[in-house]
């Protein structure tokens, strides 16, 4: 596979023109690095490196007839071709081309940058557990390699920094301050390279908070009942983790802790306020 270039030459006898910086290429493809020149010339040296002056960076010479003489520098897998454009494989580098000729030519140089296919990101928390309105999460995407950029979405939207949300370390990194239980996410992040982009797994924010005001519902919903029917009490608080309950009637404590009480034979020294009190472990 060869990587397609697409460049404008200029045309001059004596001056040589090559890919503009960086060419980009992915790991384990061929890449051809092209060379315009349209003068005569006695010989056309590539270098790895802009280290001209020493003949141990040579990869390879080409002379007027097209012949290849590999150098030093050459692993096997590199060609200059009879056009004067060097094929080579998966090094990143600045690479440099010398023209020997009947007027002077200047050496030309060249970078090469390979990537491998960018690895899905994870995304972390620096608290796995924080608190509504108090606590500030720092969420971080990390895939492996270099010349990363990343992007964050939550809900499938785009995140920027505004209001309570930051974005920094180059986008690696969200940070969201005061935190409402509204904000649990799912979040996923983009990692990219200059060959490919990859998506992180959902990830979600497990936010504790409330328990709210407690709401008492009552069934069957009258206010009087006759003796020895039954009744069921329950207490909605909103709360993560769940709320804990406790019972009271007429302000004593009746020693039950779910979220429903039942009555089922009501007597006479049932009747009175029933009011319930909700609590969260962490909160
Ligand atoms: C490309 O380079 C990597 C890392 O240097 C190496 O593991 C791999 O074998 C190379 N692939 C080819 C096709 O040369
Ligand atoms: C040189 O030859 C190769 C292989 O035929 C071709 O892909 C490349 O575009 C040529 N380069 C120039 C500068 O003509
Ligand atoms: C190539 O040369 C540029 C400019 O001098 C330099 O910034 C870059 O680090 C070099 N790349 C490599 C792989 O050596
Ligand atoms: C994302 O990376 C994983 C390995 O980290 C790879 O298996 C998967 O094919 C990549 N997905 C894309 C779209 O490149
Ligand atoms: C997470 O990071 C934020 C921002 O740096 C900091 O305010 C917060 O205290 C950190 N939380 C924990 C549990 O370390
Ligand atoms: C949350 O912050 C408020 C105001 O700063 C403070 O009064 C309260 O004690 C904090 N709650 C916890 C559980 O730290
Ligand atoms: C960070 O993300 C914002 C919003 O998505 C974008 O406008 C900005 O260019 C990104 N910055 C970097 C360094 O990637
Ligand atoms: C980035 O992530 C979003 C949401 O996870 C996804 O829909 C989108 O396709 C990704 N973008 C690229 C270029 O992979
Ligand atoms: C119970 O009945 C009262 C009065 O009829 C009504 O206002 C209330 O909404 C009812 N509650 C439930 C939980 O049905
Ligand atoms: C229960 O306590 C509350 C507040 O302490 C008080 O206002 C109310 O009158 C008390 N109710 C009973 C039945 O004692
Ligand atoms: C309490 O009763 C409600 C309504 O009957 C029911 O949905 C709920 O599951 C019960 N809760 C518990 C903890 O038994
Ligand atoms: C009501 O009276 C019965 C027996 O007379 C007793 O077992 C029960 O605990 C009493 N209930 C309350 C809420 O005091």
């Amino acid at each position: 596979i060869y990587s397609a270039l697409f460049l404008t030459f200029l045309v001059s006898g004596s001056s040589a023109q090559v890919a503009p910086s960086p060419v980009i290429a992915q790991v384990g493809t061929d890449v051809i690095l092209p060379v315009r020149y349209t003068g005569d010339f006695f010989s056309l040296v590539w270098y790895r490196e802009p280290r001209t002056s020493d003949s141990s960076y040579r990869i390879g010479l080409l002379d007027p007839n097209g012949n290849y003489f590999p150098g030093p520098q050459s692993t096997g897998r590199e060609e200059i071709l009879p056009n004067r454009s060097l094929v080579l494989t998966n090094y990143t580098g600045n690479y440099t081309v010398t023209i020997l000729a009947a007027s002077t030519v200047p050496a030309e140089t060249t970078e090469l940058k390979v990537y491998k296919p960018i690895s899905k990101p994870t995304i972390s928390s620096n608290d796995s557990t924080p608190m509504e309105f108090n606590d500030t999460v720092t969420l971080t995407c990390f895939a492996s390699g270099i010349d990363i950029s990343y992007q964050w979405w939550r809900d499938n939207q785009p995140v920027s920094s505004s209001g309570r949300w930051f974005l920094c370390n180059n986008n690696q990194t969200l940070t969201i301050s005061k935190i409402l239980r509204t904000d649990n996410g799912p979040y996923t992040c983009n990692s990219s390279n200059a060959i490919s982009t990859n998506s992180s797994d959902k990830f979600f924010l497990n936010i504790r908070y409330g328990p709210e005001l407690p709401k008492i519902s009552i069934s069957p919903n009258s206010t009087e009942l006759s003796v020895g029917s039954a009744i069921l009490f329950s207490c909605v608080a909103d709360s993560n983790p769940p709320a804990t309950f406790t019972w009271f009637l007429n302000n004593m404590s009746l020693n039950e802790n779910g979220q429903n009480l039942t009555i089922t034979k009501i007597q006479q020294n049932n009747t009175g306020n029933y009011s319930c009190q909700a609590f969260n472990s962490d909160t």
